[in-house]
């Protein structure tokens, strides 16, 4: 999916505010179905998570139904470069601790997201990056500190995101391309395990889960680019496929499982790092949107829980009070409704998309 700079921020800084149901009624939507995706997950050895912002943390029951729902936490932006590293000699953590702290006081664990993405970028790095011996120094240290405040704390980082174009050159034209040249991906990614060898290292993309000619294309750049890095002994552990589904967009199971197989077949872990459902091609309709929405979050989580590598399963946000996918142009209902692509609805009341991925995490082999 694209998206221009000024919607991304718009989505960084938006927060719905939606009348507080009392804690007893939530209680009870919450045990109406059962037990909460966190436990059905578990039972699978997999992991359950959920994307917040420290502003969510303010609307008190919408986080406590994700910590109610979910036993792992990403910061959903506020981990980002041009909030954590504003200026050259001067980092700012404060807001992934309040959420790292949050985390911890629920029992979830916490995952960073991300080292290395075009957007979001701090504006000082270009001045910055000019030679290469500068770019790596600067690249280095980010990753180096950043890492290292989480050290021995954190499930995993996604050290780069979305490296690989929509179109052709191979790789996106970022200025860390333009600075390192493709060596900044394994620069990256070794200073981080430098920083912490424990740690689950991640590559993050989207548009990958489809069966569209884009998708496609962009699932055999992935291949090469792990590929490579395994030649090369870069370490990494883990692929993560975003999952932003669009209910508009053909979905190919068989597609989905070779490629997961391949990734498998590298050694490597897979992680659905962003699931949520874009509905702008669906019928304003509530009831037969949810279900649309529903049936293909199934028919994807049915297909990738088969493979065994894939251990955990995010979504970005948990209730759709809450979706950068109201904030941005390219997925923003023509008619005007909300998005309906999490688990939860505005009322945090469990929908079908909660139906099906509790399904399909009962459904799942054990790992
Ligand atoms: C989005 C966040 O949801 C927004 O709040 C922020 O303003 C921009 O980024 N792919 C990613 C995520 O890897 O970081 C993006 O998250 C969604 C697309």
């Amino acid at each position: 999916m694209r998206y221009d700079r000024r919607s991304i921020l718009a989505a960084g800084l938006a927060c719905a505010a939606a009348p507080a149901l009392a804690r007893s009624r939530q209680q009870s939507l919450a045990d109406a179905d059962g037990p909460p995706l966190r436990a059905r997950a578990a039972r699978k050895g997999l992991l359950y998570g959920v994307a917040l912002q420290t502003r969510n943390l303010a609307d008190t029951p919408l986080a406590e139904a994700a910590a109610r729902e979910a036993s792992l936490l990403v910061p959903e932006y506020e981990a980002q470069w041009r909030i954590i590293h504003p200026e050259p000699q001067r980092y700012d953590f404060r807001a992934i601790d309040r959420l790292e702290a949050f985390a911890r006081s629920h029992d979830m664990q916490f995952r960073g997201h991300s080292l290395v993405w075009h957007l979001l970028m701090a504006q000082w790095i270009q001045g910055a990056i000019e030679t290469r011996a500068s770019a790596e120094r600067v690249l280095v240290d980010h990753v180096t500190t950043v890492v290292g405040h989480g050290r021995g704390r954190m499930h995993s980082w996604d050290v780069v995101n979305e490296a690989i174009a929509d179109g052709n050159p191979e790789l996106r034209r970022t200025p860390w391309l333009a600075a390192l040249g493709p060596d900044y991906i394994d620069i990256a990614f070794r200073a981080a395990r430098a920083a912490d060898e424990r740690l689950l290292l991640t590559y993050n993309e989207y548009g990958i889960q489809h069966a569209d000619a884009s998708s496609d294309r962009k699932r055999a750049a992935v291949l090469r680019l792990l590929e490579g890095m395994r030649r090369r002994n870069v370490p990494i552990d883990a692929l993560g496929v975003q999952s932003h589904l669009s209910a508009g967009l053909p979905f190919d199971a068989e597609k989905l499982r070779r490629f997961l197989a391949e990734v498998a077949g590298m050694g490597l872990q897979v992680f659905l790092t962003e699931l949520d459902v874009r509905d702008r091609d669906l019928p304003g309709d509530e009831d037969p949107r949810d279900q649309a929405v529903a049936d293909l979050t199934r028919r994807y989580l049915d297909a990738a829980l088969d493979e065994r590598a894939v251990k955990i399963v995010v979504t970005w946000g948990v209730s759709d009070r809450h979706s950068w996918l109201n904030d941005v142009a390219q997925s923003r209902r023509a008619d005007g409704r909300r998005v309906r692509g999490l688990p939860l609805d505005e009322g945090l009341a469990r929908k079908p998309m909660w139906r099906a991925m509790a399904a399909a995490f009962d459904g799942a082999p054990a790992r």
